[in-house]
């Protein structure tokens, strides 16, 4: 068993075992890559304040997001084909998130359906969910994520339509994947993976293969994709979506403060200030930038979390000094499970705790919820001066 000290180790193992197509699928941005690149390394450019002989004993980062107990605020992010990084993958993620004691997101664009999550694990978890033109298709999503005992919902407004991954496009992405002599050329070389794969039945997007209209044949369906999500939605239908579901509202991917103003006006609980991870508009401002001026404009009148570019506990921390309430990691846990399945999500958990942990510690403070700003050097100008 290899000493898996850092995200970067459960990275290396992942690009070994999964084939190329799925691993290309997470380790990408939008056209030139540059919202995605700078997404981690404007984190860099943050530095904590080191402080010394201040006792550190009796540290927790045990906090809340959304008014939920979690043991850390760092939850997982919905990642859209997830189970098929490791067979029956999101149940893991899910199951390795409730034994940690962090909220586990499910993805619209899951393979596990919300149901078959629900049936085996024990506590709720959140749903995300992509709004299609088929309103009763969103209308029988809020019903299952309800059904399921979810307690919360997620609603991606970044993605009306799909920001271009070159490499994607390139794979002839699909799933489960198409077979030509490249792909089965790779696959042939990923043994764990595939007696994985065929173990299970759950190689299909299972909210969606026989529940939306007109989808019986997953083969058909990157078009469909391309053909079914609502590019109409605007704030007046996200207020009705707020009228169907009573419970925890959180709207993800929100960069500017024009929009955190509007999610406060639809009567959001949450943001989720994200640039998916880099996925969508290529150029936009990276999260961590983001952040102070959508504070600016809320303030504490809402819960701001954020996402996209976190590979550490340290980028989760700088984060939360900031001033957001909850972050979130998709690749970082996506490359333990790849790597390692359960285990390895628990593992990449373990290793964002321990960082966190420890540099809050070097940092003077001992509990996570009086973590601010003052624990940072932030250079002047980086929330931008922009015209
Ligand atoms: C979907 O959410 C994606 O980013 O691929």
């Amino acid at each position: 068993m290899p000493v898996i000290a850092e995200i970067e180790d459960l990275r290396r193992i992942y690009e070994r075992r999964v084939p190329r197509m799925f691993y290309d699928y997470v380790e990408t941005g939008s056209w030139s890559e540059q919202t995605f690149r700078e997404n981690s390394s404007d984190f860099g450019r943050i530095y904590f304040k080191q402080r010394v002989a201040i006792d550190m004993t009796g540290r927790s980062t045990a906090s809340r997001m959304i008014g939920q107990e979690v043991a850390m605020p760092v939850a997982l992010a919905p990642v859209g084909l997830t189970g098929m990084q490791d067979a029956d993958g999101e149940i893991k993620a899910a199951r390795a998130a409730e034994k940690f004691g962090v909220p586990f997101t499910l993805s619209t664009m899951s393979i596990c359906s919300i149901e078959d999550v629900a049936a085996h694990t024990e506590k709720p978890f959140w749903f995300q969910v992509y709004t299609l033109k088929d309103d009763e298709f969103n209308r029988n999503l809020f019903a299952r994520a309800r059904a399921a005992n979810c307690s919360a919902i997620v609603i991606t407004v970044d993605l009306q339509l799909l920001g271009q991954r070159h490499k994607d496009l390139k794979n002839g992405l699909s799933a489960p994947p198409k077979l030509t002599l490249r792909t089965m050329a790779n696959l042939a070389t990923k043994v764990r993976w595939g007696l994985g794969m065929l173990g299970t039945k759950r190689r299909f997007f299972g909210n969606i293969v026989g529940h939306a209209r007109g989808v019986t044949d997953p083969s058909s369906l990157a078009e469909w994709t391309a053909s079914a999500f609502d590019q109409s939605l605007d704030w007046e239908r996200i207020r009705e979506f707020r009228r169907m579901w009573d419970g925890p509202l959180i709207l993800k991917g929100i960069i500017e403060p024009e929009d955190a103003v509007k999610a406060l006006d639809v009567g959001a609980d949450a943001i989720i200030v994200s640039n998916h991870g880099g996925r969508q508009l290529d150029g936009a401002l990276t999260s961590i930038r983001a952040l102070p001026r959508v504070l600016d404009a809320v303030g504490d009148r809402i819960e701001v979390h954020l996402d996209s570019g976190i590979r550490s506990g340290q980028d989760a921390l700088k984060a939360l000094a900031m001033g957001a309430k909850g972050t979130y990691i998709g690749r970082a846990y996506i490359y333990g499970l790849g790597a390692m399945g359960e285990a390895g999500v628990t593992r990449a958990l373990e290793v964002i705790h321990k960082e966190m942990d420890m540099t809050m510690a070097l940092c003077g403070r001992t509990d996570i919820n009086d973590v601010d700003r003052s624990i940072l050097h932030i250079p002047r100008g980086f929330s931008g001066d922009w015209e």
